[in-house]
């Protein structure tokens, strides 16, 4: 086949030229410039379309495809929707690749299941197909190159199909290597096409960037129907399924999953696994925090201990520095916590980072609890943004926060001021950060209770 003409535009403000370049000449934005296929021969005019009023369109009400995975289907809103396109990013050796399977296997029971796999071979997934037991009528093909792909899938028709992974796929007719924007970009949209025209409803694996969003071109995401995120402690069995996006459901629930020998195991009650503080345990708090739109529990934990130095230590994993400044500072002033003969530890379980202010509450009360060897009471999670004069600020999609921590069985909620309620949770509000602390910590009482 004849190489097609190849040019580069700028992502940014649309410039193109022959050539690569680093800075792009018409907007001077670096690395924005991406490979792009130029059409080729000059198409014949297309004729018009007739227009449908929507009260004429006919829905064949799609009936969802169970993928034998509660936790799976839950997140994407009750199964897969057929002739759709999800993404499913996720670090490496989380288990994308074990969870797909599990599900391909299940649905090979009463459909045709197809596995692309391009990161492994065929001998690879027999071993874990051995492993995970099931899988015996799963096809599979061992193929990166997307002609390939898309024409099998075009005339085999699957009713499933997972492409493992889009990073590997490649088209020869871009000089750029597996894995780069174009190719990637390229696949996604190939595949689009297929998947809609053919009835598949494929699953591609996502690779993610060290940031945590799924590698290649943002537009990926704009592209596919669903993207699922599979988060997990590498040293830790449990895993976290969500939904960044879902055209055809919440992105609200979440699926948790355990790691083990067989494969994964739903979790079904996640609440014990997430913000599980021992009780009664000082330096322990669980915050509530977002994660782009998404909610999270997460037990944070600090340590405070003496020192000799003349600059105490200010330690922080998954929390930015300057924030613990800030809030060690706010406590000492406001809150009556003096810290400056102490060193002070903050760590977020799970090696998860937060960057939202409104952890600030949580990030507090642990360090407060630790100062004060009060322990935090028990099934208490907090939230809320700390100001430099000590007042509490209301924390953004207060519902949400709540409905994560009602979803995962927590009791009371130690928030700022005019966040709605909830039935079942009990909102103890707080003006200040010492009301927050008065309210968070036993051993003294609440301040206000409402809900
Ligand atoms: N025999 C086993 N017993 C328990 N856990 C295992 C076993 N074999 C593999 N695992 C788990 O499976 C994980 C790898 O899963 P999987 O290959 O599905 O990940 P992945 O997300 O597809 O990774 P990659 O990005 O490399 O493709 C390992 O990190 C390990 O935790
Ligand atoms: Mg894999």
């Amino acid at each position: 086949m004849a190489k097609a003409a190849v040019q580069y535009a700028c992502t940014e403000c649309g410039y193109a030229a022959g050539r690569w370049f680093g800075k792009c000449p018409g907007c001077s934005s670096f690395g924005t410039l991406v490979e792009e296929v130029v059409g080729q021969a000059a198409k014949a005019k297309a004729p018009p379309k007739p227009l449908l009023r929507l009260v004429d369109v006919r829905a064949e009400e799609a009936e969802r495809i169970p993928t034998g995975v509660p936790e799976l289907d839950r997140v994407l809103g009750g199964g897969l929707v057929p002739a759709s396109l999800v993404l499913l990013g996720g670090e490496p050796g989380v288990g994308k690749s074990t969870l797909l399977l599990m599900a391909l296997a299940a649905m090979s029971a009463e459909r045709r299941a197809l596995l692309v796999t391009g990161e492994e071979s065929v001998a690879q997934v027999k071993l874990r197909a051995e492993r995970l037991g099931g899988a015996e009528r799963v096809e599979i093909l061992a193929e990166t190159e997307l002609d390939v792909v898309c024409e099998t899938l075009e005339a085999e028709r699957p009713d499933v199909c997972v492409i493992d992974s889009v990073q590997t796929l490649y088209s020869a007719e871009l000089g750029s290597a597996p894995g780069s924007v174009a190719q990637v970009r390229e696949a996604a949209g190939r595949l689009l096409r297929v998947s809609k025209e053919s009835g598949v409803a494929t699953i591609l694996v996502g690779h993610v960037t060290k940031d945590g969003s799924v590698a290649g071109p943002r537009v990926l995401e704009h592209l596919v129907d669903c993207v699922l995120q599979f988060e997990g402690d590498r040293y830790h069995a449990h895993r976290v399924l969500r939904a960044a996006k879902n055209r055809f459901g919440s992105t609200n629930e979440l699926g948790v999953f355990e790691m083990t020998g067989g494969g994964l195991v739903g979790v079904p009650d996640p609440s014990e696994v997430f913000g599980r503080t021992v009780s009664g345990e000082p330096g322990a708090a669980v915050a509530c925090a977002l994660e782009g739109t998404r909610p999270i529990l997460l037990e944070i934990q600090a340590l405070v201990a003496q020192t000799d130095l003349a600059m105490p230590r200010r330690v922080a994993t998954g929390v930015d520095p300057k924030r613990l400044a800030m809030i060690v500072a706010v406590l000492g002033r406001h809150a009556g916590v003096a810290l400056g003969q102490a060193d002070v530890f903050v760590n977020v379980a799970g090696g998860v980072r937060i960057d939202e202010p409104g952890a600030d509450l949580a990030i507090a009360l642990a360090i407060a609890s630790a100062a004060r060897r009060a322990p935090v009471r028990a099934g208490t999670a907090a939230f809320g943004e700390i100001g430099l004069t000590g007042r509490l600020r209301p924390a953004a999609q207060a519902e949400r926060r709540l409905e994560e921590c009602g979803k995962l069985g927590l009791k009371q909620v130690v928030a700022p001021p005019e966040t709605p309620k909830r039935p079942g949770l009990r909102v103890m509000e707080a003006e200040t950060l010492r009301q927050a602390l008065k309210a968070g910590l036993e051993s003294e009482p609440p301040v206000e209770e409402t809900g």
